[in-house]
């Protein structure tokens, strides 16, 4: 380990150290110790355990110099914090250990990350004065990695490519790595990359793939995989107009269903979630052949409309529950992983017309319906208003901290799911077809759940912590 290494350590475990109680941390959803988190990175089952790094500033609350914080888990709910995975101490990431993946095989966990270097000197970093390239990093243990190597130079890009170009995630098909990274080209429109490998050093570029028509100016952290026949390509696009029912945040999260020619359009893009913090999802399969997606609940650039309460203490945002995937009538649908039912406690079930429920902060609740329509309130915030083939949120100022309202578009709904965490709620509508996924702040510790239908029937648990080793 190198002097810069282990002086980043020893300030990283003495800030981790500075880590005090707060009314906002959070039970069930992982978050930092301490400063800021963003991207889930390097998801993976790997030895017995699943592997969850993600983007770290442990010194700065409103993000900074980025490292690789990791937890891992036998069960996903039982996690151990394992510390800081990846540094920023090399010249190739000393501005940031950016976003990437991993890949196992063999008895080994491979990371490839975006190393983000900036030049001093007067540039817009864009075109000019970043220099990024494609880090790997092995592990026999997946808690100590080994030399950092430069597999794709930043040289080596193509051409037409601004200097943004980064996120890599790799699989393996027809017997070969590959690995496609996101991009914005020259000509302000996202893309990505697509590049082969037949030992995972050495990487070829393969092709570029975009819309026909410009889909945003940059198209970050993508992820490829095939569930069931369907062909996916998840991308987080930056600088679509907002709409009423479509692209409500500053940036995007969704996937395109790619054709046969293996091209992608942009009507055919699908918003994974419709909620005012969710970004950058990365994707993985277990040893139980399940396709699990875990997603950044936070949004860079949104300060205009956004003072986030946990600041105070001294961290912010976190990660999604981690939800299976399932792919069936044209469309992917996203569920909450059954471990979480392991933190239920007690259960009240109801059904009528109109029930009040007392209820802690932390709560999973289900509700059958097949009324028109349905409301769901919680205090002063209506956590669901379904009808009129739409469904919305509407969070009070206060909970909100100044975000209000969240809208999709839905067939009827005949089912939800409520997950609800101290300071974050994710809303499963019809088995996951429609998900919002929200940081939100209520204050009061017990408060009143409100389900009104014309009928309903529903069953409502309070939820228990993750365990921490
Ligand atoms: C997405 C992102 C990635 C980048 C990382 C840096 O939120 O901007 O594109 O690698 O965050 O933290």
């Amino acid at each position: 380990m190198s002097s810069l290494t282990k002086v980043l350590e020893a300030s990283v475990e003495n800030t981790e150290r500075t880590k005090q109680p707060g009314r906002y941390r959070l039970g069930h959803h992982l978050m930092p110790p301490v400063g800021w988190l963003n991207d889930p990175n390097g998801l993976c089952w790997f030895e017995g355990r699943y592997h969850v790094f993600f983007q770290y500033s442990p010194f700065e609350v409103k993000g900074g110099l980025k490292f690789w914080g990791h937890y891992s888990s036998e069960d996903l709910i039982s996690w151990k914090y394992e510390g800081t995975a990846l540094y920023p101490d090399a010249p190739c990431d000393c501005h940031g250990v950016y976003s990437g993946s991993a890949f196992v095989e063999n008895g080994k966990m491979h990371l490839f990350y975006t190393g983000n270097v900036k030049l001093d000197g007067e540039y817009d970093y864009i075109n000019k004065g970043r220099v990024t390239s494609t880090i790997h990093v092995e592990s026999e243990d997946g808690v100590h990695f080994g030399i950092k190597e430069e597999v794709i130079p930043f040289e080596k890009y193509p051409e037409n490519y601004t200097c943004h170009i980064r996120d890599p995630k790799v699989w393996k098909e027809a017997g070969k790595y590959r690995m496609v990274l996101g991009g914005r080209l020259k000509e302000d429109k996202g893309s990505v990359l697509f590049y082969q490998s037949e030992d995972m050093k050495k990487w070829e570029f393969e092709r570029s793939l975009t819309t026909e028509n410009t889909f945003g100016y940059m198209w970050e952290c993508p992820d490829y995989f095939v569930l069931d026949e369907a062909k996916v390509l998840s991308v987080s696009p930056q600088g679509l107009k907002r709409e009423e029912f479509r692209f409500q945040n500053i940036y995007q999260s969704g996937y395109f269903l790619m054709k046969e020619d293996g091209s992608v359009s942009e009507e055919d893009f699908c918003e994974w979630d419709m909620g005012f913090d969710f970004y950058a999802p990365q994707t993985f399969t277990d040893n139980k052949g399940r396709r699990i997606l875990i997603g950044w609940m936070g949004m860079s650039d949104a300060d205009e409309e956004y003072v986030n309460p946990t600041i105070e203490e001294n961290w912010q945002h976190c990660l999604t529950v981690p939800r299976e995937l399932s792919f069936y009538d044209g469309k992917i649908y996203q569920y909450p992983v059954e471990e979480i039912e392991l933190l239920r406690k007690g259960s009240i079930a109801f059904d009528d017309k109109e029930v009040t429920l007392e209820t802690e902060k932390a709560f999973d609740l289900e509700v059958q319906t097949e009324s028109e329509k349905l409301e769901i309130r919680i205090g002063r915030d209506v956590l669901l208003k379904c009808g009129d083939g739409q469904a919305a949120i509407f969070l009070s100022e206060e909970a909100g901290a100044g975000r209000t309202v969240r809208r999709a578009k839905t067939d009827k709904v005949r089912n939800v799911r409520i997950l609800a965490d101290t300071s974050a709620v994710e809303i499963y509508l019809n088995d996951g077809e429609t998900v919002f996924s929200t940081r939100y702040y209520p204050k009061k510790e017990q408060q009143q759940l409100e389900v009104k239908a014309e009928s309903f029937t529903g069953r409502l648990w309070s939820l228990g912590d993750f365990v921490f080793e």
